[in-house]
């Protein structure tokens, strides 16, 4: 069993990963944690809560994070994932509200309580996994493992040539999430942008979901077609945070490789972008993707929704 505390920015593919993450009983969710990423923070939580209401998930608690990044200001990514952060779709108001705790308190409670038994799961930029060990840095040695969705390591970015979003919102935050010393896995866009879902696979998974869910996933991931139709050349869409989510209960999806990774602070052209030493002339301090079963994800993710 994965005991694990899910940190997000929802966010289309976050909304999806939420969904995988309920569908799977390798996985216990003890808590979301939320940030500013895809939208600001207001959205973000608001979204966070009205995903469990639709899901009947009210018994998870979601504790709202940071509002901004460390340093930076905050630029979002409102133009993929609509002004609202879920492609428009317009949810009823959520019958819960969120936790009073800070997201990094909760997450320094929670990793704190149990050594050895939370994984953190962050698929959204870092900010409040490193407010949570700037204030009690002993979660890195508690905390079971790390999984970030983030980075582009040998392929080129998605929000600037060099970098992938969540690292660029938030460039400071990866860099203490890099160099904290904990066991950490990097699930970044080489490994992502191989495992995309078309507008097929959502018309087949809506011949077997319940209404609300249905909808939800099917309004969202219409919005993102429609929006990028002109720019990409097959309807595809890319599967970051699922994939990511999946990794945690299923490693092998994924082949690792051990390597340091840094990310640049200083480039007027390159901040943000995270760069990977493979031969590990500096000691390995993640583990990173060599290569992805895609056909083995995209099936996973559409038996396990399919049957939610
Ligand atoms: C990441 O950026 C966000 O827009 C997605 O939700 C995902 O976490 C991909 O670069
Ligand atoms: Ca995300």
């Amino acid at each position: 069993m994965h005991r694990i505390i899910l940190d997000t920015d929802p966010g289309i593919d976050d909304a999806l990963a939420l969904f995988l993450a309920l569908a799977s009983p390798e996985i216990q969710l003890e808590a979301l944690t939320t940030v500013c990423g895809n939208v600001n923070l207001d959205h973000t939580t608001r979204n966070a809560l009205a995903l469990l209401s639709l899901a009947g998930r009210e018994d998870i608690p979601v504790a709202a994070g940071a509002s901004r990044p460390l340093i930076l200001p905050h630029g979002d990514a409102a133009s993929v994932h609509g002004l609202n952060g879920l492609g428009q779709l317009q949810l009823p108001e959520p019958r819960i509200t969120a936790h009073p705790q800070h997201a990094a308190d909760l997450i320094i409670e929670r990793v704190m309580q149990a050594p050895g038994e939370i994984t953190l799961v962050a698929i959204g930029p870092l900010t409040n996994l490193a407010l949570a060990l700037h204030k009690e840095p002993r979660i890195a040695r508690a905390v079971r493992e790390v999984y970030i969705m983030g980075g582009a390591l040998r392929v080129p970015g998605n929000v600037t040539p060099a970098a992938e979003f969540n690292i660029y919102c938030d460039p400071h935050a990866a860099h203490v999430v890099f160099h904290a010393g904990w066991p950490l896995r990097i699930v970044s866009l080489d490994v992502t942008h191989q495992v995309s879902l078309t507008p097929a696979d959502f018309a087949q998974l809506a011949t077997s979901l319940d209404g609300s869910v249905k909808h939800a996933i099917l309004q969202m991931t219409d919005f993102y077609f429609n929006v990028f139709q002109a720019e990409i050349a097959t309807k595809a869409f890319h599967m970051h945070d699922p994939l990511c989510l999946a990794a945690t209960f299923l490693p092998d999806l994924i082949t690792w490789q051990p390597a340091y990774v840094d990310v640049e602070l200083q480039g007027t052209l390159t901040l943000g972008e995270t760069v990977a030493d493979f031969k590990q002339l500096t000691q390995a301090n993640m583990q990173a993707p060599v290569a992805v079963d895609a056909a083995g994800f995209r099936a996973l993710f559409l038996e396990r929704i399919g049957q939610a």
